[in-house]
């Protein structure tokens, strides 16, 4: 039997940067180092849950017990969580997406013109948490926030625009926290509350969201 505050509940997770190709052999992409994603399913696992963690290219290893499904598009990285939400309790969004992808995939690679400028033609890409949170019967559903400024008037728009029940907020323009950093400092935001987490350890911040996440999610349900 499982013993924790997430016992027995299903959790899915994106992690990690996505890669929007260009060509066979070029993509579109970011420096997600995917840690946050990664460290919250192992604390969820630990706290008792079946844990599907969704994750972009990462050079990350898999923690025990977590089912692992690899992608590489936002589109791949949509379809892999609308089949895994359907069955699950909560939903966190902690991957960085590409907010847009080339509009078109050459078949071959590009060659090199002579042309001293080359157009890129991007489209948007979907809106991964906004598209399982607006669902019915979504679960509970968990996004982030990186803002460099107003971060807690920001997040508490992103959480009504995208129907969220939670956004941990951080604030990207310090240096010492944040993306490929082992520390975060978080403001969690909901409809009703805004509650600071002091700056901690990636793994302990991890542990003390889940707890969080938990608790949020049975005052809810
Ligand atoms: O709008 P913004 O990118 O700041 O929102 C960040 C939150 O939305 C994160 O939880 C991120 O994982 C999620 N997101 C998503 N799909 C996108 C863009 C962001 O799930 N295409």
């Amino acid at each position: 039997f499982e013993t924790g505050s997430l016992a027995g509940l299903r959790l899915t997770i994106t992690a990690g940067p996505t890669r929007e190709p260009l060509d066979p052999v070029r993509y579109i992409s970011n420096h997600s180092s995917g840690k946050m994603g990664f460290s919250l399913a192992q604390a969820a696992v630990s706290a008792g849950a079946h844990v599907t963690l969704i994750s972009g290219p990462v050079n990350l290893a898999t923690p025990d017990h977590v089912t692992r499904l690899d992608i590489n598009s936002a589109q791949d990285m949509l379809q892999a969580a609308e089949s895994d939400t359907a069955q699950c309790d909560i939903f966190i969004a902690c991957a960085a997406v590409a907010d847009y992808r080339p509009s078109a995939v050459a078949e071959h690679k590009i060659k090199k013109g002579k042309e001293e400028i080359m157009e890129l033609h991007l489209i948007k890409n979907p809106d991964i948490v906004a598209t399982i949170a607006s669902k019915v019967n979504a679960p509970f559903t968990v996004g982030f926030a990186a803002e460099t400024r107003d971060i807690v008037s920001y997040a508490q728009d992103k959480l009504v625009r995208k129907k969220l029940d939670l956004i941990i907020a951080n604030d990207v323009s310090r240096t010492d926290i944040g993306f490929n950093s082992d520390d975060n400092a978080v403001t969690l935001v909901t409809a009703d509350q805004v509650t600071e987490l002091p700056m901690m350890r990636k793994r302990q911040l991890a542990t003390s969201l889940i707890d969080h996440i938990a608790q949020l999610y049975k005052a809810n349900r």
